[in-house]
């Protein structure tokens, strides 16, 4: 009967049950607390606890024993009153019943807080004035707070944080003299902050934020809490100045985000202010001024600045780059900045945030911004940023949003190579173009609104997709442009070819230079007026063919044969910079590599290296067929590759399509001889004995790198996108013997090889530089893409982080068949795919010692050599 009455109590809580509940009460009690004594403290607490928890918590209790033993409960040192008692989280629900808790007259520490208590006895103001603490946070008290708090004039903490207390502040707080922290946030307090509360001078840390607290703060406000170190009046309707507070000379956090505040935001800045939350308020006037008005201001000591969403005006404050070193978060956005150049902030290393969102930024994103090496959000959005995005070379960015603004050239691939690793990204609608096929439709729709999708032919995903249905509309146009390319290339070689005439050859260039506003060929896709002026000068630049040394071609050629190093004509955007295709004069068809990445060689060791690289020749490697050295550009020209390179045939599948089955039928026909024929390039490449062709050629090269060439070359960064196929389809790895033209500037970024192909050693220790044995290890991701036709990383990989561990777990639990390409299964014998596999597997071996040379590799790989039978 007890237990029906109890459960029955509490989950009504109307004051005319109240009433009649406080006549029950006494009687219900003496029952079910029959083990403690009337009228002692432990039978207020047991009391207090039946009728509020639900038994299940409180049955760990044993109410029999004294009390002073009960969990959660302290007393004096005689054991004779409870002055402590903490009840957290026990589920405690509906309002505190008279007669229990409120009777605790020694009681200094009550902690009810995280329950699920409605309402407070009227005997609870009563407690006394020993009370120190007070925690009655995360419940669901609703009510106002009767003057009666005036009583705790003991209290130094009051929490009454996250309630659905209602009605203003009592003028009686005057009374807590002794307070010193005060939570009163996530509440329902309504009306002006009380004058009394001036009066709790001791008070180190308010809280009253995410209230509805309006009006104008008490006058002498900031005079009066000599000691307070926080103040948080956030998301309230306050009135204010920034002049209010100052006087407060310890106040190290201040938050008055969301409210009514006006003014200049001058006086806020003041010692010794770590963290300065203002935003969403309407703060006007000139930022710049803070810095000269106040000089006093420590700005070593702030770490967070967030003025975002004022109506500030002129520009930002200036010199902030020398001064505030320890700024973690900086958010200017959203204010009526004047037009203005991006700020000067690559010191501020310590910088995690950044937004600059809405600040009528203009003209380039620096190149230093990549200095900020702690930086986690970046937001530059809704300015009128121009030119490129810079190689942000940021490996922590988790935040990058560029969208609005007038951003013009490529996404650069390495920070394409970012995003999956990234938790947002924006780059919408700018006048970018982008070329990356694995991004999902959804996000190009949301992050690549407006942008530009432009990749080489051999990726475009609509021309190997739809093959079959615009097969003859893509010959016709095909023919008809390259009609017309060689109509036009014939005229210019007519021009040009003409005026060289009068020229002498050039043996070095000059001048170029001095033109200290050319960044290289990448202003001449953006800036056409500069570079016509440049074209006088570049006639003097040679480009050296080692082949045909008597051609003369000059800089001009190049841009030319790239239509100005035009996007239309960029084939791929590479680790060392952007490839393009050109057509030389006479008919010479050439890939165009524009090494973008400083070089620490002078001219003359650059033509060195590139003359000797010029020298190595393989029927597997792509040769270096000329060089020109353009200012600080060094350009590399290789024989064009006709049939693109590995990761494209391999990987770059239209969108959409991942099922193998659809891949599988579109481009295989059954054979009636049970061979099979194919329809294409992506046919051929679905056939075993090619992808061993490609496996086997591709280990000659390296294999004459590392053992025909002295010294031994290392490439440093084989991968499927080294592996280029010429019109022969005969697979000839590329960009060897780069990585040393680039000298130790780039040799980070270069040497370390690309994400999914570095061996474990690297990720191991900082220091460990390439061996032969790295190249082996990318051969063998290499190899194993060819037999799995899946990515080295981002592919579906059975729980397995990616491709190498996957097949490394299958291949020793005796499973290696399983991880071979479904497209390729019935085109060989299995048992020459499984040794392939194997020879995957010892080429990825953790530790370089166990890897196989390449020269033994190219034995293995000769061994399972499928054999040609008509
Ligand atoms: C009150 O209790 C909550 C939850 O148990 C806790 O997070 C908070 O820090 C406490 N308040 C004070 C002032 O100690
Ligand atoms: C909070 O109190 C108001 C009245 O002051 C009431 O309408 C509302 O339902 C309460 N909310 C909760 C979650 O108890
Ligand atoms: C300031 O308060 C707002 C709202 O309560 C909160 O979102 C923000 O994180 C706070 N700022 C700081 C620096 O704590
Ligand atoms: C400069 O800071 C001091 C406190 O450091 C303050 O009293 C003064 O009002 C501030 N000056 C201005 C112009 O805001
Ligand atoms: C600013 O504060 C830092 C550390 O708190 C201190 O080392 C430095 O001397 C201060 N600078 C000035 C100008 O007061
Ligand atoms: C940048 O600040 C604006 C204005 O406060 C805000 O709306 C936006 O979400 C912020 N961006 C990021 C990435 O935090
Ligand atoms: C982008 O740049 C073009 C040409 O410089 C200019 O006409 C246009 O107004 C700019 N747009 C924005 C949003 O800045
Ligand atoms: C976008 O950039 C290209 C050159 O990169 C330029 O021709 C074109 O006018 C630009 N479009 C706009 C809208 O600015
Ligand atoms: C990128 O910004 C645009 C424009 O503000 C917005 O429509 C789109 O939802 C954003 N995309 C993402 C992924 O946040
Ligand atoms: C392929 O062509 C069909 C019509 O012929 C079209 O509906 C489809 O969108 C095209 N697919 C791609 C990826 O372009």
């Amino acid at each position: 009967m007890g237990l029906v009455a109890i459960g029955f109590l509490s989950s009504w809580s109307s004051s005319l049950f109240f009433i009649l509940l406080f006549q029950v009460v006494p009687f219900v009690s003496s029952s079910s607390a029959s083990s403690q004594e009337l009228n002692t403290d432990g039978f207020f607490i047991s009391d207090f606890l039946q009728k509020m928890g639900g038994l299940t918590q409180i049955s760990s209790y044993d109410f029999s024993s004294p009390v002073c033993s009960w969990e959660g409960v302290s007393c004096d040192v005689n054991n004779q009153n409870v002055i402590g008692f903490a009840a957290s989280s026990l589920g405690l629900s509906g309002s505190i019943p008279e007669v229990t808790i409120g009777k605790l007259s020694k009681l200094e520490s009550l902690d009810l807080s995280n329950n699920k208590i409605t309402s407070l006895s009227s005997d609870f103001w009563s407690l006394g004035s020993h009370l120190k603490t007070l925690n009655l946070s995360h419940n669901h008290i609703s009510g106002s707070i009767p003057s009666n708090i005036g009583n705790f004039g003991s209290l130094q903490s009051l929490d009454l944080s996250f309630n659905n207390f209602s009605g203003e502040i009592p003028e009686s707080i005057n009374s807590l003299l002794n307070l010193q922290f005060l939570r009163m946030n996530q509440n329902g307090f309504s009306g002006r902050l009380p004058h009394g509360i001036l009066k709790c001078e001791n008070v180190v840390s308010i809280d009253i934020s995410v209230n509805g607290i309006s009006g104008s703060l008490p006058d002498g406000f900031g005079t009066s809490f000599l000691k307070l170190q926080r103040l948080d009046l956030s998301e309230n309707e306050i009135h204010g100045r920034s002049s209010d507070f100052s006087g407060l000379q310890s106040l190290t956090h201040l938050n008055i985000s969301g409210n009514f505040f006006q003014g200049s935001v001058m006086g806020v800045f003041q010692d010794p202010l770590q963290v300065i939350d203002l935003s969403r308020n309407q703060f006007r006037g000139h930022l710049s001024q803070v810095h000269f008005a106040n000089s006093s201001f420590n700005w070593s000591n702030l770490v967070f600045l967030d003025v975002s969403e004022n109506q500030l005006s002129g520009e930002f404050f200036h010199d902030l780059n020398n001064e505030a070193k320890n700024l973690k978060h900086l958010n200017l956005g959203y204010n009526r900045f004047s037009n203005q150049e991006f700020p000067l902030i690559q010191k501020l290393t310590s910088l995690e945030y950044l937004n600059l969102s809405k600040t009528s930024l203009r003209g380039k994103i620096p190149i230093d911004i990549s200095q900020l090496v702690s930086l986690r959000t970046l937001d530059l959005s809704q300015n009128h940023l121009q030119g490129s995005l810079p190689r942000l070379g940021i490996k922590t960015l988790d935040v990058l949003d560029v969208s609005f603004n007038n951003l013009t050239g490529e996404i650069p691939s390495s920070l394409l190579a970012e995003l999956p690793q990234m938790e947002k990204f924006n780059f919408s609608f700018n006048n970018l173009s982008y070329c990356n096929s694995q991004l999902s439709l959804h996000t190009r729709k949301t992050a690549f609104q407006g942008l530009l999708y432009s990749c080489p032919i051999a990726v475009k995903p609509d021309n190997i997709r739809n093959k079959t249905t615009k097969h003859k509309g893509m010959k016709l146009i095909l023919a008809v442009t390259l009609a017309i390319v060689c109509f036009i290339v014939g005229l210019i070689c007519l021009v040009i070819g003409c005026r060289r005439k009068t020229r002498m050859w050039a043996v070095k260039q000059i001048s170029y230079k001095e033109e200290a506003s050319i960044s290289g060929p990448f202003s001449f896709q953006t800036d056409s007026t500069t570079w016509v002026a440049d074209v006088k000068q570049a006639t003097a630049v040679p480009v050296v063919i080692f082949e045909k040394p008597l051609l003369n071609f000059t800089f001009v050629d190049l841009l030319t044969a790239t239509s100005h190093f035009d996007r239309g004509t960029l084939l791929a955007e590479g680790r060392f910079g952007p490839v393009y295709r050109g057509f030389l004069p006479g008919g010479i068809q050439v890939a165009v590599k524009v090494l973008v990445l400083g070089s620490t060689m002078t001219d003359q060791e650059a033509a060195r290296e590139l003359e000797s690289l010029g020298r190595i020749k393989h029927p597997n490697l792509v040769p270096l067929s000329g060089y020109c050295l353009a200012g600080d550009q060094r350009i590399a020209l290789y024989d064009y590759m006709e049939n693109g390179n590995l990761q494209n045939l391999l990987h770059d599948l239209p969108l959409g399509v991942q099922t193998t089955e659809d891949w599988s039928t579109d481009t295989w026909e059954e054979d009636n001889s049970g061979g099979i024929q194919s329809t294409g390039i992506e046919g051929i490449l679905t056939s075993w004995r090619f992808r061993h062709k490609i496996a086997l050629g591709t280990a000659r090269a390296l294999s004459f790198l590392h053992h025909g060439c002295s010294p031994p070359i290392i490439h440093r960064d084989v991968k499927a996108s080294s592996v280029y196929l010429d019109s022969d389809l005969e697979p000839r790895l590329s960009d060897f013997g780069l990585a040393k033209i680039f000298g130790n500037a780039a040799e980070e970024n270069i040497s370390r090889g690309s994400p999914g192909y570095i061996p474990p050693e690297f990720s191991e220790s900082e220091n460990s530089a390439p061996t032969p044995k790295s190249d082996v290890y990318g051969f063998g991701v290499v190899l194993l893409e060819l037999i799995t036709g899946k990515k080295p990383m981002g592919d579906d990989y059975a729980e397995q982080p990616n491709l190498v561990s996957w097949v490394r777990g299958l291949v020793r639990k005796n499973q290696g068949l399983r991880v071979i390409d479904p497209k390729i299964r019935e085109t060989g014998q299995e048992k020459q795919m499984e040794e392939a596999v194997r020879i995957g597997y010892l080429c990825t071996a953790d530790l370089p010692t166990k890897r196989p040379s390449m020269q033994q590799i190219v034995g293995l790989l000769k061994d399972i050599e499928p054999v040609v039978h008509q």
